[in-house]
């Protein structure tokens, strides 16, 4: 994540907002305030603030790596410690609150192992994962990528699926990654679990039967089923196409 600070937008940027994040507080304490540091420098903001919340209300503004602000892109990894403890933990700054006395940093980038590969190619794609992520090898059991991931993955137990070959184990057991890098971050033998799992996925997905519902919806958006609606939602001004997507219909 990229921050800057300056004149800043204090209620907030970009898309998203506070109606679609789960893990910000409809509104802050305004008469209770809350210290904390960003980078060792110390500020102060209403209480009940997501960390991210909180670093807008200090005056800066994200200009990258703040994706949905609702928990579900992994844009917003953050490492932090909190107040007199020795350990430097691991969240999403989207969804974590802040903590009186929190020390926080924002990871702008995790470089990870990101390997090549045509997932339609492959005949063995359990060997093919390994082939191309033999540091999977390496894993030494300490299950700190269990421990560091955000949303509660067990990601010890993919990286082991993933080394005896049950990929449909390992889209089942990895299916909610957000892909934040903080596993990759924190493995001491250099593992990337969550790009090894995304292949495993693809690979799961490329064999899985077809939906004839998506074929349906396909054919629909290619013989123009949609593009008087498109034309009408071009035509509006920004308020009402804004009002109108904050009250969309979301299926679950
Ligand atoms: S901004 Fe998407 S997970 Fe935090």
């Amino acid at each position: 994540m990229r921050v800057q600070a300056g004149p800043g937008k204090a209620g907030g940027s970009g898309m998203g907002e506070d109606r679609f994040s789960m893990g910000t507080p409809q509104s802050a304490r305004d008469d209770e305030r809350v210290k904390f540091s960003y980078q060792g420098v110390p500020y102060q903001v209403p209480a009940g603030l997501t960390i991210m919340r909180a670093l807008e209300m200090a005056g800066f503004q994200i200009l990258h790596g703040s994706g949905c602000r609702a928990g579900f892109c992994g844009a917003c990894a953050t490492v932090y410690r909190d107040a007199g403890s020795p350990e430097v933990r691991v969240a999403l700054a989207c969804q974590t609150p802040l903590h009186p006395g929190m020390d926080v940093s924002l990871l702008s980038y995790v470089p990870v192992h990101r390997a090549d590969y045509d997932v339609a190619a492959s005949a063995d794609a359990a060997g093919e994962v390994n082939r191309l992520y033999p540091e999977l090898a390496t894993c030494l059991g300490c299950n700190t990528c269990t421990k560091s991931c955000p949303v509660d993955l067990d990601v010890m137990g993919y990286v082991g699926a993933l080394l005896s070959g049950d990929l449909p184990r390992v889209a089942e057991l990895s299916f909610p990654c957000v892909s934040c890098g903080l596993c990759a971050a924190r493995c001491p033998a250099g593992i990337t679990p969550f790009t090894a799992a995304l292949h495993a996925r693809r690979a799961v997905g490329r064999r899985a039967p077809r939906a004839p519902e998506l074929a349906r919806r396909i054919a629909e958006v290619h013989a123009g089923a949609y593009d008087g609606e498109l034309r009408h939602l071009r035509g509006l001004d920004r308020a009402v196409l804004e009002a109108a997507y904050h009250a969309r219909e979301i299926r679950a």
